[in-house]
């Protein structure tokens, strides 16, 4: 898959416009919580889906797209690309996003965020990083811990929306309630 954008979806002021990378595997009420309160901040947000082959990924490439197209169907703000190869300050620049936005949670985040900013501003400055800080409720939640959780028969309803869920229960055969909150 290459990184196909619709470039009439990206057509904002570089400045309204950002967008938000991530391996999404999967989308947890976390990054959605960052998305949400990003659209507070931005008139747009282009969520970029990275195949990033480093971490293994237990959903295919385009399952991550399709869970988080699912979870902000209702959302006309919220375009969702993949992100196949190349560097992510290029594909900003390509669609004309001046804004990354990241969620941070934790301390042990705030280094590599550093680090991943800093590298990126080396290789670029037509591109920026803008952090929020994740919820509290969600400040634990990754999605390595919901992936653990889920393979090992647990619950995740509540860290999920409820496409990732069915599709976790689906994946793993697990046996929790169904039960999921109605955001997703
Ligand atoms: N709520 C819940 N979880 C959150 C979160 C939030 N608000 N914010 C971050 N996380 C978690 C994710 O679930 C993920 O958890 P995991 O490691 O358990 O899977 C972790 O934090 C970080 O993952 P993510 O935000 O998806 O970033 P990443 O490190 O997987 O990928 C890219 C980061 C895609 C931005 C980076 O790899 C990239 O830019 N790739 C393109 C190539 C490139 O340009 N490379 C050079 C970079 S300098």
């Amino acid at each position: 898959m290459s990184n196909r954008v619709d470039r009439q979806s990206t057509s904002s002021h570089p400045s309204q416009h950002a967008l938000y990378p991530g391996s999404f595997d999967p989308i947890t009420w976390g990054h959605v919580d960052i998305v949400r309160r990003g659209l507070e901040v931005f008139e747009r947000i282009t969520i970029a889906v990275a195949r990033n082959i480093k971490k293994s990924p237990i959903f295919s490439f385009e399952e991550r797209v399709e869970m988080i197209k699912e979870t902000f169907a209702d959302e006309p703000r919220i375009d969702v690309v993949p992100l196949a190869e190349g560097l992510l300050v290029d594909f900003a620049r390509d669609i004309g996003v001046r804004n990354v936005l990241r969620g941070l949670r934790a301390m042990s985040d705030f280094e590599y965020e550093f680090q991943m900013a800093s590298m990126n501003r080396r290789l670029t400055d037509d591109v920026d990083f803008v952090f929020l800080m994740t919820s509290e409720e969600h400040f634990f939640v990754s999605s390595s811990l919901i992936r653990d959780v889920a393979m090992n028969g647990g619950d995740v309803a509540e860290f999920v929306p409820a496409c990732v869920n069915q599709r976790l229960r689906e994946k793993f055969g697990v046996l929790s309630s169904p039960k999921s909150s109605s955001k997703g």
